[in-house]
């Protein structure tokens, strides 16, 4: 029986050949769009597609644009420069048509953001192949921003990528600009790809695990994910060479970090099924993620990886797996859930694979509501299963959407995800026409037609464009760069203190007057020889703890640029001697958490916790909007809001440098654990910073300041630990009086106390894109102080401090934010406009 079948699909096979070789067969397709010669990237030749030899024809052939090449991604060459040099410009719908022999095809276009920003509008157009809808309403910015609000990617190229099946032997690639806008291209590969490894055994998501061939006949996909699960390094397209795929890192999607760790072994790992490179290269199955120990985080958890995707579409998933660890089966089984369906239980590689690093993968589909806009891939752990048989593996992860209706695009133009993460164009290029270098006079009139078309536009719409990139500015929430840019540049302001003075100021570092100790280092209270009170924060200096270096660096910089009533003023610095120290003001009164718990100092009243509030507000609004770029504190919390004499609020500690500890899995022990209760929970699912992590920070600061508790007490009952959660619950129960602190003795209005309970709840939205901005949440605390002063009503006339008025209304709430905005902007300023030339030319 079986052999007859062997038998039969040998037929079959030699049949197909015999065809294919009858019919010619698939040749990859390079080109290199708006060049004339042939290009060598990757050690394959890319055609320029204005050479005279190339296999295909263009319906209209626009204009040729050329820039100088982009820089690559943290200054090393983008391996794929070369050929963002130039660019094909379509100011009208036009096809490029290749003869490809039938087959399924890789269709790579490639984007550069620099060609984006070449005309004066913004170049939105559609894309179709042999019919089917690839782009809508396509941005290069627009995509750029939906990408880097999911990953953390300094590129500011786009490839997009489908798998096409081509019936016809034509292939047919259309460019259609959007009214009054042009379209580009810089280049594209058209790769074969062998039919029999396409989704032949796909598992439907229905929690029956049907197993079904899925055809790609009639329909295209589109790679919308591509991971190495736990690599160390992207796996670049030269480490697949074959398809030429790119394999990203899986920890900008991973929910939780801390919660899977990475396993690697490198040793003969071979395919289950007959060699089959073009499923994935060898490497991807040499790390993997497992689920960290569960004695680590203290309870079960999900591996989870979710994924933005465009909604109503149906999605394959593509899992890999090799089993690293193990050398029997029946050691490590789970379930996996997509979209939170069962999509297979009790899976034990070991045991599909037939053995240890034997590599192989299996195909989920699933469709997407109308609604969904997020996919979720999950391992957990069999729950019955006791410690042995309850681990989970994964080494890749490729997420394919697959087209309905002759479609594959979304629907608008893209604007950056849930953290918004819209990128301004990052150089604003100039024009220059070349005139009629060569004799082509029919190319010359059509290139100056378009020369002048732009430049008329340009003028006519340069207002119109300000405005556009105001629209992508305005989500502008990226954090910003904090990096220095050399050792000690000369950005820092500041005395420079000797050794000598800062061990007179310490007794040489005593023990005694040390205040408080942090990740950085120490600090210690000081006087120095004029007699001023100082706090001297001296950093670690072994050598294992280097980044503390950056820190340092980073710290000095931002200081020396923030000058602000509420943040703590920095004196200067002293690093002789390869110390680190940074010298303060000293605040008389200590950290606000010292005046609320632990302590005995007496209970500040409720009107000083509102003006400590309030004053800690504006710090971060200053950092959020302050300067050109805005910063993020990153470590809101009620130790590092400090009070000086008066008790005013200054904001201490802005060091902690992106590439902190905070979200190392090797710090889970220490880091995470220590600011815990404080951490924005979508910061931590996406890795993706932005101002409203410190809005969530805050509103947690808000519930510490009112219920005077730590914000983590793993003493009381399991509902209570968790200060957020425990007050949110009261809250909406309409018990949140009987969290309150009991030292404030019911000595506050009640009015008071709802207005800066329901900010703090707002603060603490899911989502960040809910959350109030700091400016709001000002104004908020504003109207809680004016209540508990007995001047509910508004004291100008403008309404702004009228309590009564609700987030609803809308434009007095507008207005309002923006006056407390003016009044605490020191001024604006533009973007760091780095000029690129760019030429047009005529073919
Ligand atoms: C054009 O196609 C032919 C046959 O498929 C091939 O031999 C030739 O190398 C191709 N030319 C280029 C420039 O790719
Ligand atoms: C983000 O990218 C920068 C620059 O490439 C890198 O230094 C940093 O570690 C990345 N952060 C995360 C969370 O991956
Ligand atoms: C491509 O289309 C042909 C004809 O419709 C079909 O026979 C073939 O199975 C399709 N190939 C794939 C990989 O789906
Ligand atoms: C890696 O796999 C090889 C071969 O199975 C095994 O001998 C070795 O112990 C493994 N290494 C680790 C670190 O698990
Ligand atoms: C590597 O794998 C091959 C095939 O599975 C096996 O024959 C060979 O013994 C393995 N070598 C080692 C060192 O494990
Ligand atoms: C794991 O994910 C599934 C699907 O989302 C969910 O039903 C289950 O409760 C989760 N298990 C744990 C331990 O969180
Ligand atoms: C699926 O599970 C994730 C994480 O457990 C959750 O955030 C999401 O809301 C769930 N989705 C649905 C549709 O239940
Ligand atoms: C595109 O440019 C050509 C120049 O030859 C011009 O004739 C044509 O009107 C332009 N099309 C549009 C839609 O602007």
């Amino acid at each position: 029986m079986k052999s007859s079948a062997n038998f039969l699909s040998i037929l079959v096979l030699l049949v197909f050949l015999a065809a294919g070789n009858a019919r010619a067969q698939p040749q990859p397709i390079l080109i290199n769009c708006g060049s004339d010669s042939t290009t060598s990237v990757d050690a394959r030749t890319w055609i320029g597609d204005s050479s005279p030899s190339n296999n295909f024809t263009l319906s209209f052939p626009g204009a040729i644009a050329s820039a100088a090449p982009a820089p690559g991604v943290d200054g090393e060459q983008d391996p794929y420069g070369d050929l963002y040099k130039t660019a094909r410009v379509f100011n009208a719908s036009s096809s490029y048509r290749l003869a490809v022999a039938p087959g399924s095809y890789f269709l790579r276009l490639h984007f550069s953001q620099q060609f984006a920003n070449l005309g004066a509008q913004e170049p939105i157009f559609n894309v179709a192949a042999n019919g089917l809808r690839l782009l809508s309403k396509f941005s290069v910015h627009g995509e750029i921003s939906w990408r880097d609000s999911q990953i953390n990617s300094t590129s500011s190229v786009i490839v997009k990528e489908y798998l096409l099946n081509v019936t016809s032997g034509k292939l047919g690639i259309e460019f259609t600009p959007d009214e009054g806008s042009f379209a580009f291209i810089n280049a594209m590969e058209v790769l074969p790809v062998s039919g029999t490894s396409i989704f032949d055994s796909v598992n439907k998501v229905d929690g029956h695990g049907l197993k079904g061939p899925f055809s790609l006949d009639g329909s295209g996909i589109e790679t919308m994910y591509r991971l190495c699960v736990g690599c160390i390094d992207v796996l670049a397209r030269k480490e697949d060479p074959g398809l030429w795929r790119r394999w990203d890192k899986d920890e900008h999607f991973i929910f939780s970090l801390n919660a899977a760790s990475s396993i690697f072994n490198s040793s003969n790992i071979s395919y289950v099924s007959a060699d089959d490179p073009t499923v994935a290269p060898l490497r991807l199955y040499q790390s993997a993620r497992v689920p960290t120990e569960s004695s680590v985080l203290g309870k079960k958890f999900n591996v989870s990886w979710s994924f933005n995707i465009d909604p109503g579409f149906d999605y394959l998933v593509r899992l890999h797996f090799c089993e690293l660890q193990y050398d029997k089966a029946e050691q490590r089984k789970f379930k996996i859930y997509i979209n939170n369906k069962t999509a297979a239980e009790g899976y034990d590689v070991f045991a599909r694979a037939g053995g240890k690093n034997k590599a192989f993968y299996e195909d989920f589909l699933d469709a997407a509501s109308p609604q969904m806009d997020t996919l979720w891939v999950q391992l957990g752990s069999e729950s019955s299963a006791g410690s042995a048989a309850a681990d989970a593996l994964l080494n890749g992860m490729e997420i394919f959407k697959v087209s309905r209706e002759g479609n594959l695009a979304h629907p608008t133009v893209r604007i950056g995800g849930i953290s918004g993460g819209a990128r301004k164009p990052k150089r604003s290029p100039k024009w220059v026409l070349i005139g009629a270098a060569s004799g082509l006079i029919i190319f010359i009139a059509i290139a100056g037609a378009l020369y002048f078309c732009f430049n008329l536009q340009r003028k006519k719409n340069s207002s119109a464009n300000k405005a556009k990139d105001n629209l992508h500015g305005v989500t502008h929430t990226r954090s910003p760069t904090l990096r220095t840019a050399g050792a000690f540049g000369s950005k820092r302001m500041g005395r420079r203190f000797t050794i000598a003075e800062i061990r007179t100021a310490t007794v040489n570092f005593d023990e005694s007057l040390v205040i408080g100790v942090g990740g950085f280092g120490k600090v210690y209270r000081g006087i120095m020889e004029d007699g001023t009170r100082v706090a001297i924060k001296r950093g670690y200096t072994d050598s294992h703890q280097g980044q503390g270096v950056k820190e340092f660096e980073t710290e000095i910089e931002m200081l020396s640029r923030l000058r602000h009533r509420h943040l703590v003023p920095l004196i200067g610095y002293c690093d002789e001697q390869n110390e680190m120290v940074l010298v303060y003001e000293h605040m008389a009164n200590g950290t606000l958490r010292s005046h609320l718990y632990g302590s005995d100092l007496p209970a500040l009243t409720w009107k000083q916790r509102l003006e400590i509030c309030i004053g800690a507000a504006r710090g971060l609004h200053y950092l959020h909007t302050g300067l050109d770029r805005g910063i993020i504190h990153r470590d809101v919390k009620t130790t590092n809001i400090l009070l000086d004499d008066n008790l005013v609020a200054k904001m201490a500690d802005f060091g902690i440098s992106k590439d902190g500890p905070a979200l190392d899995h090797t710090h889970v022990s220490t880091a995470v654990k220590g600011s815990f209760g404080y951490l924005d929970p979508e910061y931590y699912r996406r890795q993706q910073l932005t101002p409203s992590s410190d809005v969530y920070s805050f509103g947690v600061v808000l519930f510490e300041v009112l219920c005077a508790r730590p914000v983590i007490n793993p003493t009381l009952p399991r509902d209570q630990i968790n200060l957020a959660d425990w007050a949110l619950n009261r809250q909406r129960h309409r018990l949140l009086e009987t969290i309150i602190d009991l030292r404030l003795d019911g000595n506050y209005t009640l009015e008071s106390i709802k207005i800066f309970s329901e900010i703090a709840e707002k603060c603490l939205a899911d989502e960040g894109v809910n959350r109030p901005s700091m400016g709001e949440v000002l104004w908020h605390l504003e109207s809680a102080l004016q209540l508990e002063q007995g001047h509910p009503q508004s004291t100008n006339g403008d309404g702004c401090s009228d309590p009564q008025l609700k987030p609803s209304d809308v434009p007095t709430r507008v207005a309002c934010i923006k006056e407390v905005e003016q009044s605490t902007r020191p001024g604006s300023h533009d973007s760091d406009g780095q000029v690129v030339d760019v030429k047009i030319e005529v073919p």
